[in-house]
């Protein structure tokens, strides 16, 4: 059985786009009609991207656009910038994901303050800062869907992970305040909370060293992919999620009851 989701003519922005689980709904949301700003630091990747556009034979076929962007220097002005450009081509968005983020290991007794400061500042002060920009009535049509991405990590914190879980478990609770600002536009924004997921992430080697085989037995459906996540956001980012803001959604192959005996 398979679900499709129909965004044609709709306008979404994905920043962190150019890996992992940002890439993959860049993708799918470009296969499903939608035209798509995808923003990152790495432009080879972003430009390889772009080149993935569907192709269609419609008089105006979705495009994916893209923009260099690192979140964490990221003024309202560039904000504005990239988001103007995108309208300006497009017309206004009916939403965003945010899925920008790093891993790194922050143990108390001896953390590196500029990495802890980073994992925060791409997690949760990007996000902050795109949902602050987007929601603006010049960006965005009303009845618009954000996402942001938060961790299982968020809820379900280790050791040396502070720094990340804090930053995932802020995502989580900005979404909560958000969600009663925003509806004045008619906006709904969730957050996604993924357990382990194969991307580049878990290719960092601090990554590495805390997904061991114990913590990966526990996911009951094995590790996930980019596309298990991916399919969860664009549920809600469509409209049959009309009527849902404001809550965090575990996508965790069955981790958080495989802890549990
Ligand atoms: N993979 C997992 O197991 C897992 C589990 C739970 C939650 N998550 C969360 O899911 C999200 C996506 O992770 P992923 O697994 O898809 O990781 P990924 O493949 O490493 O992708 C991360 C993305 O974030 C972008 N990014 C990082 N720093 C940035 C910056 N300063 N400015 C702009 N973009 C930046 C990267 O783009 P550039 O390098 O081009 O800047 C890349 O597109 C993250 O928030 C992560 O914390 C992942």
């Amino acid at each position: 059985m398979s679900v499709t989701f129909n965004f044609t003519g709709k306008n979404f922005v994905v920043v962190g786009a150019s890996s992992g689980i940002g890439r993959q709904t860049a993708i799918e949301l470009a296969q499903s009609g939608a035209n798509v700003l995808a923003i990152g630091r790495n432009l080879e990747r972003l430009n390889e991207l772009r080149k993935s556009s569907p192709v269609s034979l419609t008089k105006r076929p979705p495009k994916i656009f893209t923009e260099q962007l690192d979140v964490t220097e990221a003024t309202a002005e560039d904000w504005s910038s990239v988001l103007s450009n995108f309208t300006g081509a497009v017309g206004r968005i009916n939403g965003g994901v945010y899925t920008a983020g790093i891993w790194g290991l922050t143990p108390l007794n001896s953390f590196d303050a500029t990495l802890a400061k980073k994992i925060f500042d791409t997690s949760f002060w990007g996000a902050v800062n795109f949902v602050q920009s987007a929601t603006r009535k010049k960006f965005s049509d009303g009845g618009g869907s954000f996402v942001l991405m938060s961790s299982i990590a968020g809820d379900f914190s280790g050791k040396s992970l502070f720094a990340y879980s804090a930053a995932k478990a802020a995502v989580q609770s900005a979404v909560k305040s958000f969600a009663k600002e925003i509806v004045r536009g008619k906006h709904r924004i969730n957050s996604v909370a993924p357990a382990l997921v194969k991307t580049e992430m878990m290719q960092n080697e601090m990554y590495a060293a805390t997904a061991n085989e114990e913590i990966i037995s526990r996911h009951l459906l094995g590790l996930g992919t980019a596309r298990d996540v991916a399919g969860m956001i664009l549920f809600l980012l469509s409209d049959r999620a009309a009527w849902i803001t404001g809550q965090n959604f575990f996508v965790d192959g069955g981790y958080i009851v495989g802890s549990y005996t």
